[in-house]
C-alpha cells in the first residue's frame, strides 16, 4: 500500500480550515445532538444492514449514536469527546483520539470486518492517511463506509469540502478511497429520495484489497 501525500492532487489550501485550533479545543463539551435527521439517520441504518456491517466494526469519528439497526458483535468507537462516546449505547469500547493530529490508528492490523464513519469525513485534514489505516485495521474484503449529509461546522469542514456541491462531495470521497490504493472498486450513492424532503444523505464506500 502506498502512503501519498494527502494533499497532492488537491489544490492549495483545499484542507484548510477556518478554525485551525486544535480539535480537541472545539470539541472539549459533549454535544447530545443528532446531527442528522430521522429520515437521513434512517437511511445509514439501512445501509449499513444491506452492506451487511456486523461482527468487529469501528465507528470512525463517532460520538453518543452509531446509527445500526442492530448493534454489532463488537462495536469499537473512535471520536473526540469521552462523555458522548462514553454514552454510546451500541459501543463495546471507545477511544478518544485526534485523527487530524494522528491519522495512524491505535489498532493492530485487521482487527476489525468493517469501518463506517458518518457525517464526519468533510473534517479529515488528512483523509488519505487515515483511509490507509482504515485498510490496514480492517481485514481484506472489509467495507468502509463513508455517509454525509449537507449540514456541518462550517469552521471546522476543510475548505475544499465548503466549495463543493453534493455530487463534488461524493467524488472528493471517492479520491480519498482511490488515492490511498488500499480499496477495490468504489461505489457511489444517494441514499435518500431526490425530492424527499429533509436531509440528504450519500454514501460512499469501498472493500479493503487483499494486500499484493
Ligand atoms: C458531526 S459529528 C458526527 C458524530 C457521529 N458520527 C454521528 O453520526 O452522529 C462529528 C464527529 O467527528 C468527530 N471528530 C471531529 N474531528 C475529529 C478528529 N480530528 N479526530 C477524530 N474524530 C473527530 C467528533 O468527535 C464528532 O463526534
Amino acid at each position: 500500500m502506498k502512503r501519498p501525500d494527502a494533499g497532492a492532487p488537491f489544490p492549495r489550501h483545499f484542507f484548510a480550515r477556518e478554525d485551525e485550533r486544535d480539535d480537541a479545543e472545539f470539541y472539549a463539551s459533549p454535544r447530545f445532538v443528532t446531527h442528522i435527521d430521522d429520515g437521513a439517520i434512517a437511511a445509514v441504518g439501512a445501509l449499513y444492514d444491506e452492506l451487511g456491517l456486523a461482527g468487529r466494526v469501528l465507528d470512525l469519528m463517532g460520538s453518543w449514536v452509531s446509527h445500526f439497526r442492530e448493534r454489532p458483535q463488537h462495536l469499537t468507537v473512535l471520536g473526540m469527546n469521552a462523555r458522548e462516546l462514553a454514552a454510546n449505547a451500541q459501543a463495546a469500547e471507545w477511544i478518544v483520539h485526534d485523527l487530524n493530529a494522528e491519522p495512524v490508528l491505535p489498532f493492530a492490523s485487521d482487527s476489525f470486518d468493517h469501518a463506517t464513519c458518518c457525517v464526519s469525513v468533510d473534517y479529515l485534514t488528512r483523509p488519505v492517511d487515515v483511509f490507509v489505516e482504515v485498510a490496514r485495521v480492517v481485514r481484506p474484503g472489509g467495507i468502509f463506509v463513508c455517509t454525509f449529509s449537507n449540514r456541518l461546522f462550517p469552521t471546522k469542514a476543510v475548505r475544499g469540502w465548503l466549495h463543493a456541491d453534493s455530487e463534488a462531495h461524493q467524488g472528493i470521497v471517492a479520491e480519498y478511497f482511490q488515492l490511498s490504493g488500499a480499496y477495490r472498486a468504489v461505489t457511489t450513492r444517494r441514499c435518500t429520495a431526490a425530492h424527499a424532503g429533509g436531509d440528504p444523505l450519500f454514501a460512499v464506500w469501498a472493500a479493503v484489497r487483499t494486500p499484493a
